[in-house]
């Protein structure tokens, strides 16, 4: 076998480590790429068919590499000795402590990864944002990394990643666009096209877009904001709808027609879930309030404002549809991940929605096809009331309400004539993604209660 003519490693086998290095060792075969992580199990579960997170595909890719020029390591410094081009891809969460708490990103992972770098490293390489980062990262990197006394030059890059969970392997495959931020110096500009010729192996050249480095760092930061804010608004005219008998789904289909407008992320519900919306915009806003610009600030604060006021909302429904009180009455919790097709429970609405109905002392019931491991640990510590049930059937089974978090395909085809009839009576089915066939579930003897669409009830006038 020809040896290979570039040694890439990623340090962070996460979401978006595991699956974006999976697809460019699928892509690129003269590459070796190896994936570290200071996490074992993670690393050791790679190395199975049993992923460490659930992404519909991603086994196939995994295994058209693995072994062959996809490796899998605890052995972060060994990884950096050898790489050319490092891809970091640890977590950046929203900081928790000291000077911009709850807001600003917590750089530490980041800084830590920097100075690793430096220490294992004895020759010139390219390093990679991968990670989503503030604007401006790239300088106090470009500063750890290049404050070395090996005569070492670090070029940084950032390289931003778009994909979605659930659909991670095909926005990998077939992206929008990819893009590559690099200074505009010499050396940047031949790191910039380094980065190029990966992506160019599978990706038309008309789809990787080059730009200066800042521009990449912001442009992520601003994707994830407007995307936010698109469910944020369409979020904000449900509640209008509920009140005037206007139908949200069909005002969204109305303006999405517009092509100025599009018709994607136009779905209301009970908000948006996922490790990045939340600390994105927070971390959008704390970089406003640095620079003093605070109408900027109000305003990209006010999408993570009314995502929470919508959690709210949705469980004060819930309360007034069932007689001001849902103490001592059993809910069922149909999905607990952000979304469908991921095992994930990060930020997912679910959370605060079953520590608010906990708090009225409800008595609740989760069920979900993936994420049932991860909802067990966001809830530890809870007290109160708290049942987790494989099987949706039975997690209804004396319930009085059933409250849908996520829309996982298989909600749609349940029997619900025969969840109903398992159910305490009056029956509640609160539909907190609006996908549910709203008129069949009423006809079956529900009272059901979208978002952004006027109840259908049994007990008018009791
Ligand atoms: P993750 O928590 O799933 O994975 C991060 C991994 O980094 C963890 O396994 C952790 O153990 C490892 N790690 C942390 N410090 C390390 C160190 N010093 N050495 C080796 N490994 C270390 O996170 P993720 O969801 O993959 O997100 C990573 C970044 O990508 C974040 O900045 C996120 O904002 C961004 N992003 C995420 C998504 C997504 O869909 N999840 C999409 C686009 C961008
Ligand atoms: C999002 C972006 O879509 C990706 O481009 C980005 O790379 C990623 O964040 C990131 O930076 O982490 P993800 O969070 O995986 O991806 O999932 P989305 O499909 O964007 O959904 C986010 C949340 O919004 C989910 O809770 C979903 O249910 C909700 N949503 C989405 C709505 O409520 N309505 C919609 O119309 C669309």
């Amino acid at each position: 076998m020809a040896p290979f003519t570039k040694h890439i490693l990623c340090i962070g086998a996460g979401y978006v480590g595991g699956p974006t290095m999976a697809m460019i060792a699928a892509k690129c075969p003269d590459y070796e790429v190896t994936v570290v992580d200071i996490n074992e199990a993670r690393i050791a579960q790679w190395q199975t068919d049993e992923l460490p997170i659930y992404e519909p595909g991603l086994l196939d890719v995994v295994k058209v590499a693995r072994g062959r020029n996809l490796f899998f390591s605890t052995d972060v410094a060994a990884g950096i000795a050898k790489a050319d081009i490092i891809f970091v891809s640890v977590n950046t969460p929203t900081k928790t402590f000291g000077e911009g708490a709850g807001k600003a990103a917590d750089l530490q992972y980041w800084e830590k990864t920097a100075r690793q770098i430096v220490q294992a490293s004895q020759h010139n390489k390219i390093v990679v944002e991968k990670s989503t980062l503030p604007v401006r990262t790239a300088r106090a990197m470009e500063r750890i990394l290049n404050a070395n006394d090996k005569g070492i030059h670090f070029e940084v890059i950032s390289n931003p990643e778009f994909l979605a969970e659930g659909t991670a392997v095909q926005d990998l495959l077939q992206p929008d666009r990819v893009l590559v931020g690099s200074q505009e110096t010499p050396e940047g500009l031949i790191a910039r096209q380094s980065m190029v010729d990966i992506y160019a192996h599978w990706i038309p050249r008309r789809r990787i877009l080059t730009s200066n480095i800042w521009s990449a760092e912001l442009s992520k930061l601003v994707a994830n904001a407007f995307l936010a804010q698109r469910i944020s608004s369409i979020n904000s005219i449900s509640v209008l709808c509920e009140r005037t008998g206007a139908d949200v789904n069909e005002v969204a289909h109305a303006i999405g027609m517009d092509s100025r407008i599009g018709a994607k992320f136009l779905k209301a519900g009970v908000g948006f879930g996922g490790s990045c919306f939340r600390k994105d915009i927070l971390n959008l806003v704390y970089l406003c309030e640095h620079y003093g610009f605070d109408e900027v600030a109000r305003y990209w604060e006010s999408v993570v404002n009314i995502n929470d006021y919508q959690q709210q909302r949705f469980v004060r429904t819930m309360l007034h549809a069932m007689f001001n009180t849902v103490a001592g009455k059993r809910i069922a919790l149909f999905g607990f991940a952000f979304k469908a097709d991921t095992g994930d429970t990060r930020e997912s609405p679910a959370i605060s929605i079953a520590r608010k109905l906990l708090d009225e002392r409800a008595r609740v019931v989760i069920t979900d096809p993936k994420a049932l491991g991860n909802a067990k640990h966001d809830l530890q510590g809870l007290t109160g009331d708290l049942e987790f049930e494989p099987d949706a059937l039975r997690a209804a089974k004396g319930a009085h309400a059933v409250a849908v978090m996520t829309d996982w395909d298989v909600y749609r085809h349940l029997d619900y004539a025969a969840i109903h009839a398992a159910m305490v009576h009056p029956a509640f089915i609160f539909d907190g993604r609006n996908f549910l066939d709203h008129k069949q579930l009423f006809d079956i003897g529900f009272n059901v209660y979208p978002v952004g669409k006027p109840y259908l009830s049994h007990l008018h006038g009791q």
